[in-house]
């Protein structure tokens, strides 16, 4: 009897529980379902910001913002016509960092808004497309201004050094850079570059990984030169090799570069930090509408083992302070902005799907489809995508660059002609 009850008891007390667990479930999912339905829901950007807790963010920036980070909710009220469109800047190219999609979407506001690009001189030739080619900005070196006017966009490869840079970009030019986790850019740059089939050559073997895990293990030892792969974001940013050790002269370096780059964005994170640009630089969502370039595509990528990753740590030592301190940084200022910045990113994904379904289409075919029209939005005016611009989007870089260097000079020789 006694015996019985407690079971029916126990029964119970799991029946009641169970009803509990189902109408706690069933609420959870209805209420995802219609958050996620109505909008509410905010995707987070999940891992690895060590994002301070501080309401107060330093505004670490080289020059004028037209809005605050310190506050995204003061952003938020003003209009994004308040602000006018930054004009001016300078963005680092840095090697196998994504950085060619974003140096397109620079070229083509140059030419829509018919600003004066820095432009190398040479229009073709090995390495005709860099400004500089492991060093920094030369007048000598670039396509010469006509009189009265300044460079607005600088995009192309060169070596950063702020007093070069200074000495020839605007005072209020806004600098941006770009950086890829240390490892991933590592793999990357090794598979673009033959690098590992190279490693194989030398170190008589067809497995890959053994081979990279042979030279990790003493890079020192290789009778190669390693440039595309030794601190090779850090160089680009005009840290000398002579340093790649010194871990006090990194620190500083690093913090100096904070004070001059308005933003150093984060390759994974790479919509986030093109709408964070977006508002630093004041101008609109179809100013930052890309088609991905210079991607390696569909590749097996070689596993790194747990030792492999340490010795990489050493050897590029200098790219993985930079890059966490920046990845940091980042977080700092996508929090600055305030939670509307999350839908803001999530509308201009949804968008740039579009555009990519749109220009895969009109491309397959040599017809003229009908534009595709973005309706207007809280973060957008309505605009157009064309077939044209789609083929602008995916053309090849080099023969862009080609072109606009020859454009540039003819504009140049004109003016002399006209002059004289
Ligand atoms: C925030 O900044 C203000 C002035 O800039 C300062 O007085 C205050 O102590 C700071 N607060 C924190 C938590 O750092
Ligand atoms: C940067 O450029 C200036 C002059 O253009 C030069 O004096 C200086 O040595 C350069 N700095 C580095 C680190 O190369
Ligand atoms: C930048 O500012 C300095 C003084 O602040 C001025 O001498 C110089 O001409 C300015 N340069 C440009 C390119 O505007
Ligand atoms: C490379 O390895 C193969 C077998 O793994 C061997 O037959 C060959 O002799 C080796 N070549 C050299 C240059 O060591
Ligand atoms: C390649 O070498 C690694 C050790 O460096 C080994 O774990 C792996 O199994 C090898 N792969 C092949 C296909 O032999
Ligand atoms: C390391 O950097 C610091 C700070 O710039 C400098 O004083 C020191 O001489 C450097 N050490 C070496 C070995 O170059
Ligand atoms: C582009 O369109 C073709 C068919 O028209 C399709 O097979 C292909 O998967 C599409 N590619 C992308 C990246 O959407
Ligand atoms: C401009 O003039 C230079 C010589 O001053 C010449 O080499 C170049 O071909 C000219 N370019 C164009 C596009 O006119």
């Amino acid at each position: 009897m006694y015996c019985f009850r407690t079971t029916i008891s126990v029964f119970d007390m799991f029946r009641k529980k169970l009803k509990f667990l189902i109408l706690l479930i069933v609420t959870t999912i209805s209420l995802g379902f219609i958050m996620t339905y109505m909008d509410f829901y905010q995707p987070r950007i999940v891992p690895c910001f060590q994002v301070t807790t501080q309401n107060n963010v330093s505004t670490t920036t080289g020059s004028t913002l037209c809005v605050s980070a310190t506050s995204g909710h003061q952003f938020e009220k003003r209009r994004p016509d308040s602000c006018s469109k930054h004009n001016h800047a300078a963005f680092l190219k840095v090697h196998k960092a994504g950085s060619t999609t974003v140096m397109d979407i620079f070229l083509r506001y140059a030419i829509q808004n018919r600003l004066n690009i820095v432009l190398p001189k040479r229009s073709d030739g090995f390495g005709f497309n860099y400004l500089g080619y492991e060093e920094t900005l030369l007048r000598d070196n670039l396509v010469p201004l006509q009189k009265y006017q300044t460079y607005d966009i600088l995009c192309n490869h060169v070596i950063y050094n702020r007093t070069a840079f200074r000495s020839i970009l605007p005072n209020d030019t806004m600098y941006i850079a770009i950086l890829r986790e240390p490892i991933r850019h590592f793999i990357s740059s090794g598979i673009y570059y033959y690098f590992f089939d190279e490693l194989c050559k030398i170190y008589n073997t067809t497995n890959s990984s053994k081979a990279i895990s042979t030279f990790l293990n003493n890079p020192s030892a290789l009778d190669m030169a390693t440039t595309y792969f030794h601190n090779k974001m850090s160089f680009d940013l005009g840290l000398p090799p002579s340093q790649f050790e010194n871990i006090t002269y990194i620190n500083n370096y690093v913090q100096e570069l904070d004070k001059d780059f308005a933003l150093v964005m984060i390759l994974e994170y790479f919509d986030e930090s093109l709408v964070l640009m977006k508002r630093y630089l004041c101008w609109e969502l179809q100013d930052i509408i890309y088609l991905p370039l210079n991607s390696i595509g569909e590749v097996k990528y070689p596993m790194l083992t747990f030792e492999d990753e340490k010795n990489l740590r050493k050897f590029n030592f200098a790219d993985f302070q930079l890059y966490e301190y920046f990845q940091n940084i980042f977080g700092q200022k996508v929090q600055a902005e305030g939670p509307l910045f999350f839908q803001e990113v999530k509308h201009f994904k949804l968008i740039q799907q579009k555009v990519k379904n749109y220009c895969n289409s009109t491309m397959q075919s040599d017809k003229s489809y009908y534009p595709l029209m973005v309706p207007r939005s809280t973060w957008n005016k309505e605009f157009f995508i064309t077939h044209s611009d789609c083929k602008f989007m995916s053309q090849d870089e080099l023969l862009l660059m080609h072109n606009l260097i020859e454009e540039a000079w003819g504009r140049y020789n004109q003016s002399l002609k006209t002059k004289g």
